[in-house]
């Protein structure tokens, strides 16, 4: 079984048709959206549209996707000046959605586990196993011995995540960690979209890529720039260079 992985689209669509049209020359079983669909970017509606209506597709949700359905600002004060820059936009990113789509949103799963062989899982979540991103995360600076902690009574092969914005496949023991992240904008310093592609060989084998994707990113840098998010410099900044807005504040 053969699966193509993609996360962290933020509402951002030529990125998102630039993924996906590489993604149907792999030739895969399945699709996983594994996160963080909406919120950083200007389309939220037609990136919900967009994935709803695309075929042979599974989603896991993501914690940007949960602060606008659970309306993150009538329960959580902002920690920082950049946190409610976040909540004022996600705020205006639900304003943006009809109620039949937050409520598709609201239904999307934790967690996506497949089972290629009895004994050998796929398990797909967009943070870390036990935490959606709000509070962890599996960024590759992390050593063996902290992303061990984090996978407690996971027995899964191999796991896929998003929400770090770098994409890798990363070995911790017996068992392989893919970063499929990030669609929208990177923080790695290569601003190219990726995707992941995950394949179960039998026998217990699984092999797994990370690929980029070449994408033209100034018209849609200088549409973020231009559009209704406050301060929307700061996506396309991120969008032109691959970085994180603020080099002094990164996420994980
Ligand atoms: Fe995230």
């Amino acid at each position: 079984m053969k699966f193509a992985l993609y996360s962290d689209i933020h509402a951002q669509v030529p990125q998102l048709n630039a993924v996906q049209a590489a993604v149907d020359k792999e030739n895969v079983d399945k699709e996983i959206v594994v996160g963080d669909l909406i919120m950083l970017g200007p389309e939220p509606e037609k990136v919900v549209d967009n994935i709803r209506s695309r075929k042979n597709t599974d989603v896991v949700v993501g914690n940007l996707d949960l602060w606008v359905v659970n309306k993150r600002w009538e329960t959580h004060q902002p920690k920082s000046p950049h946190q409610a820059w976040m909540f004022e936009m996600a705020k205006q990113t639900r304003e943006r959605l009809s109620e039949e789509q937050l409520k598709w949103l609201k239904m999307l799963p934790f967690s996506l586990s497949y089972m290629a062989e009895p004994g050998h899982e796929f398990l797909i979540f967009h943070g870390t196993p036990h935490e959606i991103g709000d509070e962890s995360a599996l960024p590759l600076r992390l050593s063996e011995e902290k992303v061990k902690a984090h996978l407690t009574g996971v027995t899964a092969d191999i796991m896929a995540h998003g929400h770090i914005h770098g994409p890798s496949v990363r070995k911790i023991g017996e068992q392989t960690i893919v970063c499929a992240a990030a669609v929208g904008m990177s923080w790695d310093g290569d601003p190219r979209p990726s995707y992941a592609i995950v394949e179960y060989m039998g026998d217990g084998k699984w092999d797994a890529r990370v690929e980029r994707v070449e994408f033209d990113c100034e018209e849609q840098a200088s549409f973020n720039e231009n559009c209704w998010i406050e301060n929307g410099d700061r996506i396309a900044g991120m969008i032109r260079s691959g970085y994180f807005w603020n080099p002094d504040h990164m996420p994980h």
